[in-house]
């Protein structure tokens, strides 16, 4: 068999457009949160509210993907899903998930762990019904992880969902809505020079954060 190699040793990124400092940090990380998500967006970073979803089985064995943010706020941080897929069935055995934002363009990590619960029928639905109505038509006609033997089905259950909705609004899923996790740490990451990178780790203890700084 021809052997796989691909010449990634060398790569290598110079950090270090700016330092991050205690003083410079807003006691609430939620606050943070919002200046960073914010200079992410003016960056240009494609999907800024894109962020990796780890979530693992009661037993440890964990499963990471991305999903989109679509709100935040003091309560948390939300996406929707398929409540059939994979991170649902592991999210329903075990409610601790971490949440991991990557913003290349501004050299900064945000990560954020904690446990997550579902969101109400009511938030999902409402969520749905903004959605492209071919994004909802997508929603009725994919069976998140079931194993497909091509395309065609899916595509076919599409337009027969297509033509069963025709001139109505696509209502949602019964499987599908939103949770929401609510965070219990934060983790603030910028690059800096000479991978002395800043970091900086809010931990909830009853009302208030504490903030340390961590080695990088
Ligand atoms: C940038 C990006 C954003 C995504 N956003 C979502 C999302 O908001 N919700 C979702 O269910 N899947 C989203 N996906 C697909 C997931 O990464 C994943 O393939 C899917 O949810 C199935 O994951 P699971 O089998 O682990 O449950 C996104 C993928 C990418 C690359």
């Amino acid at each position: 068999m021809e052997s796989i190699h691909l010449p990634v040793k060398d790569l290598r990124h110079e950090y270090g457009n700016r330092g991050l400092h205690k003083k410079d940090l807003h006691p609430n990380p939620f606050q943070v949160f919002v200046e960073w998500f914010k200079e992410a967006k003016v960056s240009g970073t494609i999907e800024p509210n894109a962020f990796f979803l780890a979530t693992a089985t009661p037993n440890g064995h964990p499963s990471c993907r991305a999903v989109l943010m679509k709100h935040f706020d003091e309560e948390g941080l939300f996406f929707f899903t398929n409540y059939g897929s994979r991170k649902a069935i592991e999210i329903t055995a075990n409610p601790y998930v971490a949440a991991t934002f990557w913003w290349s363009n501004i050299e900064r990590q945000v990560r954020i762990e904690g446990y997550i619960e579902k969101t109400s029928e009511e938030i999902s639905t409402r969520y749905f019904s903004q959605r492209p109505r071919k994004s909802q038509l997508g929603a009725w006609a994919s069976m998140q992880g079931i194993p497909l033997p091509s395309k065609a089905p899916m595509e076919e259950k599409y337009k027969q969902y297509e033509e069963k909705f025709e001139k109505q609004e696509v209502p949602c899923p019964p499987y599908w809505g939103g949770y929401r996790i609510i965070p219990t740490t934060f983790e603030f990451w910028q690059g800096s020079e000479a991978r002395l990178h800043d970091r900086f780790l809010y931990l909830k203890e009853k009302d208030t954060w504490s903030i340390t700084r961590l080695s990088p």
